[in-house]
């Protein structure tokens, strides 16, 4: 059911049918400006990079703020267990060599070194993969809500832990306002290929990859 935030916003689950709005949305003012999709090249995210994300909606784990039926602000999420590290190790391996590869690249020394389910013993954990704003309606917390939106979901599904690894220097801000609490931080100048070369290069003022993670 739609829940209103504020007088004119409300707040909703993306159903299965809409994946495409959701996906012109992400296309619009998620994507060009996410530090790992910005930090490599060509700008536009991999077909694999698309796929990945909507793969997350039959979850019941995504949802988006509407203005005037409009989608403004967006966030998607979805389960994972204590064998996510091989699972993106594997990932990484088997799109390696582009910008998906790179991105995962990243993400899986991330997972490894942050291995979450294992860390705090927990069967399952529930993972924000993507967060975005309309930059006409940013500062108004829209990100915050969607977050703790998805922290109640993850309460109902039976899940004890909301995890995200913040790309942004902004969506860590915004977690750290929620009560957030920080578990690793890797620098982009120190996360190099096997042949010393630095895999992402985001622009300022994004300089980590900052995990965070909520207990439900
Ligand atoms: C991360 C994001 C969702 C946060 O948006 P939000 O929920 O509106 O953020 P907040 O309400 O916490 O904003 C706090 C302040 O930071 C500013 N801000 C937020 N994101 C900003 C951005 N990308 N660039 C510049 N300023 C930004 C807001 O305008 C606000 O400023 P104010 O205090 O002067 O009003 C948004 O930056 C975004 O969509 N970024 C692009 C996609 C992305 O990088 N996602 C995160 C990947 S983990």
């Amino acid at each position: 059911m739609a829940k209103p935030i504020a007088d004119d916003i409300v707040v909703r689950q993306v159903d299965v049918g809409e994946t495409e709005q959701l996906m012109t949305f992400l296309l619009a003012h998620y994507y060009p400006e996410e530090p790992l999709t910005a930090g490599t090249h060509p700008p536009e995210p991999e077909a694999a990079d698309k796929e990945f994300l909507l793969s997350n909606v039959p979850f019941g784990t995504c949802f988006v703020a509407l203005h005037e039926g409009r989608i403004v602000a967006a966030v998607v999420a979805g389960p994972k267990d204590s064998h996510e590290p091989e699972h993106m190790a594997e990932e990484a391996r088997k799109y390696a060599g582009g910008k998906w590869g790179s991105i995962l690249h990243l993400l899986s020394a991330v997972e490894t070194a942050t291995d979450v389910c294992r860390r705090f013993s927990v069967p399952s954990c529930l993972h924000v993969h993507a967060l975005g704003v309309d930059p006409q309606l940013r500062g108004r917390n829209l990100g915050g809500r969607l977050m703790e939106t998805v922290a109640q979901r993850g309460r109902d599904l039976g899940h004890q832990l909301v995890s995200v690894d913040c790309t942004s220097v902004y969506s860590a801000r915004l977690v750290q306002r929620l009560g957030y609490q920080l578990i690793n931080t890797l620098r982009y100048v120190d996360h190099l290929d096997a042949s010393g070369q630095q895999v992402i290069r985001p622009p300022p003022p994004h300089e980590s990859v900052q995990t965070f993670v909520l207990h439900l």
